[in-house]
């Protein structure tokens, strides 16, 4: 392995939570919400020295008390986010501190994401600039056109499903960012391959799922209260 790595973390919980029935982020279990259980989860693997979290604007304020209050390892800073999730990505890359080379990315509504697997991302991002984890999928999958028709049947053995936290050496996303201009992109590596380099594949796990809906909220809360 190369020499001592100096690591980011940008947690991303400015969302509106439209499809959960509201700020999913904020949600409790086990007396934490979702985003101290997601910030927890990256922190423990000691791989991170700075996080930056961000928010919707209104709660900037608020979260910065609260994770000061329980005294949150390696915080730096609270951000307000933007009106996409890749918006909100740009101000939090922006508010990173100087010195460190490599930016792990992460949403707060994957509360489950295993130290290894932070581990495995982490690893693949060191030597290939540019890594996320992903799983197979197990349906087949169709491309519908506007007229409800199926136009095309995917190639399912090379499909995957792209999850975070996933990681990258900062210059490169930060090239990726400067180059690459729309608001769309539904993750990070989406706009570092939009700007032509390389990203390199690990394994997810399916315990990492990302919680939309307010019944996979639900269920997730009561997974973390039952882990105490
Ligand atoms: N996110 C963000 N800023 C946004 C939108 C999303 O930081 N403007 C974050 C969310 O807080 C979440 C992650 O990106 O941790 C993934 O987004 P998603 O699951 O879509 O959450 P929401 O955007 O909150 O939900 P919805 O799309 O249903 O409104
Ligand atoms: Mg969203």
């Amino acid at each position: 392995m190369s020499s001592p790595r100096r690591v980011c973390a940008l947690l991303l919980a400015a969302g509106a939570g439209r499809r959960a029935g509201g700020p999913k982020q904020f949600r409790r279990a086990g007396g934490k919400s979702l985003l101290e259980h997601a910030a927890r989860g990256l922190l423990a693997g000691g791989e991170i020295e700075s996080l930056v979290v961000v928010v919707p604007e209104s709660d900037v304020d608020a979260v910065r008390h609260e994770l000061e209050r329980i005294h949150l390892p390696h915080l730096h800073a609270v951000v307000a986010g933007g009106a996409t999730r890749h918006l909100s990505s740009r101000r939090g890359v922006e508010a990173l501190p100087e010195g460190c080379d490599w930016v792990l990315i992460h949403d707060a509504a994957r509360p489950f994401a295993s130290r290894s697997l932070i581990r495995r991302v982490l690893r693949a991002a060191e030597e290939h600039r540019a890594a996320i984890p992903a799983i197979p999928v197990h349906d087949s999958t169709v491309r519908v056109g506007r007229d409800g028709r199926v136009e095309e049947y995917l190639p399912r053995p090379s499909l995957r499903s792209v999850q975070t936290p996933q990681a990258f050496e900062r210059g490169l996303l930060e090239d990726s960012f400067r180059r690459v201009d729309s608001e769309d992109f539904t993750d990070d590596a989406s706009v570092v391959v939009a700007a032509g380099h390389p990203v390199f594949v690990v394994a997810g796990e399916h315990e990492n799922r990302k919680l939309t809906t307010g019944e996979e909220v639900d269920e997730a809360l009561g997974q973390l209260t039952r882990r105490g």
